[in-house]
């Protein structure tokens, strides 16, 4: 199924984060998220990937390597770089994605969340795929899907409130209770793959 059909956006939280002793934190914004998370939502076909921090000196260092790849001479000499990182929407607050999202397609997204850990009411992702494929087939205006991802330790729980749906985390051959820490990067090429690749 490709992603054209349906309006989904990928989201990399930097805030509410946990670090490794629980606390909220807010993480760094780092130059491999920007580029490597921006190629797989190219890649897929996602329609925007959300960078979302509240501090302001991340603003104006993301807009800086932003404007780099805005520029004449990096569309000449990178175009496939370009493309990718111009899908890139730098915002302070998850309110901000949300409003964005309305104002493109005048209805709030379905907000998905993935984490390593396994949290109640997790859905597989054969079925949400299987789901998304429906809501395509049966046409009209299909709700936004926000594919959330976390940086950190990951996603803190005061952000579930914004949440309607949760993937099961991915695994690798030792199963559940076996190491399964993926880079960000990592779990948004699989996760991109398992519910929109051919
Ligand atoms: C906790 S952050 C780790 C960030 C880390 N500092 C890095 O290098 O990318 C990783 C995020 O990727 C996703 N993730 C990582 N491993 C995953 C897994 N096994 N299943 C589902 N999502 C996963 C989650 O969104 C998680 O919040």
């Amino acid at each position: 199924m490709s992603l054209r059909s349906l309006p989904v956006y990928v989201v990399l939280l930097h805030h509410p984060i946990v670090n490794r002793k629980g606390a909220i934190v807010t993480t760094a914004v780092t130059n491999m998220d920007i580029h490597d998370i921006s190629r797989s939502a190219r890649t897929y076909g996602a329609q925007g990937y959300f960078l979302v921090t509240p501090i302001l000196d991340q603003h104006e260092l993301v807009g800086r390597i932003l404007a780099h790849w805005r520029t004449e001479e990096s569309r000449k000499q990178h175009p496939d770089r370009v493309e990718a990182v111009s899908l890139v929407r730098l915002v302070s607050t998850f309110e901000d994605v949300k409003a964005a999202i309305r104002a493109k397609h005048g209805q709030d997204p379905e907000v998905v969340l993935t984490d390593a850990r396994p949290l109640p009411k997790s859905i597989s992702y054969a079925d949400y795929r299987r789901e998304l494929e429906e809501r395509r087939h049966s046409g009209g205006n299909p709700k936004p899907v926000v594919l959330v991802f976390g940086t950190g330790w990951g996603v803190s729980d005061t952000f579930y409130p914004e949440v309607h749906r949760i993937l099961a985390p991915v695994y690798g051959p030792e199963g559940n209770g076996g190491y399964n820490h993926l880079s960000v990067r990592s779990a948004v090429a699989i996760i991109l793959d398992r519910l929109f690749g051919l």
